[in-house]
């Protein structure tokens, strides 16, 4: 049903993620670069406050939402860009999906 695509040969743009600086997949959603990059998480629950993942990847249910370039947004409907610095705010729990 669904392909793997390889991912050896696609465009990257470095961006700084959670204070560390990466290489991901140009011309992506910041969501779907981290999502293909291995990262499950886009920020804590508010209620929880336990790390949670994106659900929709269409702009409705805002569980995506986190710091762009200072400004909370949703990673879903954000095209990643060149020097892009991307905050999830993960770490202040001591949980982190890189660990
Ligand atoms: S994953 Fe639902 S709004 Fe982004």
């Amino acid at each position: 049903m669904f392909k793997q695509v390889d991912t050896q040969d696609l465009e990257t743009v470095e961006v700084v993620v959670d204070g560390e600086p990466r290489k991901l997949q140009a011309g992506i959603s910041v969501m779907a670069a981290l999502l293909a990059d291995g990262e499950l998480n886009s920020r804590l629950s508010p209620t929880s406050g336990k790390p949670c993942g994106p659900h929709c990847l269409m702009g409705v249910c805002f569980e995506c939402l986190m710091e762009i370039d200072g400004i909370q947004r949703q990673a879903c409907t954000t095209e990643i860009e060149k020097e892009m610095v991307i905050n999830r705010h993960l770490s202040e729990t001591g949980e982190n999906s890189h660990e």
